[in-house]
């Protein structure tokens, strides 16, 4: 499989879709999950508004400020003991995200960069942005410094990129006790914003038939506890909304055919697409009507309600990786020679309407994110330049960040794939469409980060398999970067615990 983004795992299993279609909520303190009731896992907390002040603070106490220190010391001690085997392992699970990234980049080089970095503070700032509130970095480490989009304060700029788990196992969109554990506990590790695994606006949009989805009234609930309990943490929740097009209909752990369009026997469904051209070895698909388009932008701003109505504080559109947006997107894709096709502006329509349906829909102080993929690694494809053309028009249509990642779009093509190989392009947005940016892809390592938000190549930055692997990698960070205990976004219950 030569996509690495948004697809992956394979076999097993294969719940049926009668059969699950029975789960779902049935209220906040009891849940039926494929006809085993749990009770009492949901138990909201109450709502804490994601501005972070009142989980490290809750957890201060003049008691708990003093054990920090202690701790701390003992923790610091005990690190230095077991450095190396720890460090050792650190790099190890670097290396299983991609091969011999690390390279011969020594720890004491790293070092040496990054103090170089925050302290003297040599790079522009950018004052259009204001996302900053002085110079990245200045005020402690810039991770750590809270970033308000409309109306929404977040508490740190470590995200949680969105990152499908195929785990919605009843085949009907909902998410389970899985997603609930997943979620809440990563905003227990101190992130700042979850952004919630690409969630089809329609079933035929799922990437597997294992996606969760907010195609229907009846999911919202299903949604609730989870987004409760992660702003209950202090962590913003955000939700990706996608339409899978010609990537839809594929395998996953649990269906099988990994890599592989599902057949219908299976469970699978045919794909639409702006134009009949496979990915790689997927079905064809059918190139869509202008109704069905109109009817989509329907779908994601219907999606956008509800996502609101479940509770979330954000929604990202997902225009990148291949699915359908980015079909439309790039010119590899999209052969259409009616108004969502030929140039550039026609390419562009479906996102900006999608983009204008779901701001005319949500409150107007709720942040709006589209992902990107900012180049498709391929010969007269989709590249940087169009997605800073494209960003500069985002923003006049509600859009308040650009999340950048890359490729995803053209099947066999060889990305460079390496510790920060996306960064660039999130600099570039950033600088040339003078719009708030995310930057993601092989960033594992506290100092890595902060390198990327000082140089002001991102205005946050996102960790994803690193997170798979390390729930609690902010708090591990905080401990890196020196912030103190009462700082971090520490759980009050995980306070006598800190690093
Ligand atoms: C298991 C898995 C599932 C993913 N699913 C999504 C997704 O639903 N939407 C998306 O935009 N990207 C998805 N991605 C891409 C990640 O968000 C991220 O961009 C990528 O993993 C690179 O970041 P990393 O090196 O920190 O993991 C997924 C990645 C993985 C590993």
């Amino acid at each position: 499989m030569t996509d690495t983004t948004d697809t992956g795992i394979t076999d097993n299993d294969g719940a049926d879709a009668a059969d699950a279609a029975q789960g779902g909520i049935e209220s906040p303190s009891g849940f039926d999950f494929r006809g085993l009731t749990v009770s009492g896992l949901a138990a909201p907390a109450a709502a804490v508004p994601a501005s972070g002040k009142g989980d490290a603070k809750s957890g201060k106490g003049g008691k708990s400020d003093k054990g920090d220190k202690g701790d701390k010391k003992k923790g610091k001690d005990a690190k230095k003991t077991a450095k190396s085997g720890k460090a050792e392992k650190a790099d190890k699970a670097d290396k299983s995200d991609k091969d011999k990234v690390e390279g011969g980049k020594s720890e004491k080089s790293d070092k040496t960069d990054d103090s170089a970095a925050v302290t003297t503070g040599k790079r522009s700032i950018f004052p259009f942005l204001g996302t900053f509130s002085d110079k990245p970095g200045s005020n402690g480490p810039a991770l750590f410094e809270p970033m308000t989009l409309r109306g929404l304060t977040i508490r740190n700029r470590i995200w949680l990129p969105p990152m499908d788990t195929y785990s919605a196992l009843g085949r009907d969109g909902r998410p389970t006790p899985f997603h609930y554990q997943h979620y809440v506990s990563r905003a227990l590790g101190g992130f700042g914003m979850i952004i919630v695994e690409a969630t089809a606006v329609a079933p035929e949009g799922r990437i597997s038939p294992c996606d969760v989805g907010l195609w229907d009234d009846g999911q919202i609930d299903a949604w609730r506890w989870i987004v409760e309990d992660i702003k209950a943490t202090g962590a913003a929740a955000a939700i990706q909304l996608n339409h899978a097009g010609r990537k839809g209909s594929t395998g996953c752990f649990a269906v099988g055919y990994e890599g592989r369009t599902v057949p219908p026997e299976a469970g699978g469904w045919a794909t639409v697409a702006p134009s009949p051209i496979p990915f790689g070895e997927y079905t064809t698909p059918r190139a869509l009507s202008v109704d069905e388009i109109h009817g989509l932008v329907d779908a994601f701003a219907v999606a956008a309600r509800r996502a609101v109505a479940a509770g979330f504080q954000a929604i990202e559109i997902h225009a990148a990786h291949g699915y359908l947006i980015s079909q439309f997107l790039d010119p590899l894709s999209n052969e259409r020679e009616d108004e969502y096709g030929k140039g550039f502006e026609g390419r562009i329509r479906f996102l900006l309407e999608v983009a204008d349906a779901i701001r005319a829909g949500i409150p107007g102080d709720m942040p709006l994110l589209v992902r990107v993929s900012a180049t498709d690694w391929a010969a007269g494809g989709w590249d940087l330049d169009q997605t800073v053309a494209l960003a500069r028009i985002l923003k006049d249509h509600g859009v308040d960040l650009v999340d950048v990642s890359t490729g995803g779009i053209v099947s066999g093509v060889t990305v460079p794939v390496k510790p920060d190989y996306q960064v660039p392009f999130s600099s570039q947005v950033r600088k040339r469409a003078e719009v708030p940016v995310t930057a993601v892809g092989l960033i594992t390592k506290p100092k890595q980060a902060e390198k990327v938000l000082v140089k002001g190549n991102a205005d946050a930055i996102e960790i994803g398999r690193a997170a798979l692997r390390d729930p609690y990698w902010p708090l591990r960070a905080a401990d890196k970067l020196g912030v103190p205990v009462s700082k971090a976004p520490y759980a009050p219950q995980y306070v006598r615990g800190a690093f």
